[in-house]
């Protein structure tokens, strides 16, 4: 039997900047193996390491992002910048948090981070891919 993704990806996700949709479906499949991991109830340390994946492709993927935004100059990239260091900063007290094992991670908490991440890419980052769409000869 198929198992239910907890994010399916889909068309719309697109923003046209084909090497960032390729990251966000990478970032989509990082986020459902960590779902995975705490609907299954597995162990704390698998619970954590997908939780280190997430948290490591964040950061990577955001980098890349703010190095377009440079390479580009992009004139949203402050307000976009800020909207990266919010969640990074959510991510480092899920995974504090976690390491003090005082975490009940609760799929509530999870579907925040889904929200956020959706919204993100359907909203700000589709800004800047339209940005670059239009920029291009
Ligand atoms: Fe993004
Ligand atoms: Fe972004």
């Amino acid at each position: 039997m198929e198992e239910k993704l907890y994010v399916a990806w889909k068309p719309v996700y697109e923003i046209g900047v084909p090497i960032i949709d390729e990251q966000h479906k990478k970032w989509v499949m990082l986020l459902n193996e960590f779902h995975n991991t705490v609907r299954n109830g597995s162990a704390q340390i698998f619970v954590e390491e997908t939780l280190n994946a997430l948290f490591d492709y964040t950061e990577y993927h955001f980098s890349e992002e703010e190095n377009i935004f440079r390479e580009n100059e992009f004139p949203g990239t402050d307000a976009h910048l800020a909207e990266h260091q919010e969640f990074i900063k959510t991510l480092k007290l899920l995974k504090n948090d976690f390491k003090k094992n005082n975490l009940l991670l609760s799929l509530k908490t999870m579907d925040a981070l889904k929200d956020w991440l959706i919204n993100h890419i359907l909203g700000t980052d589709k800004e800047f891919g339209n940005f670059l769409l239009n920029k291009k000869p």
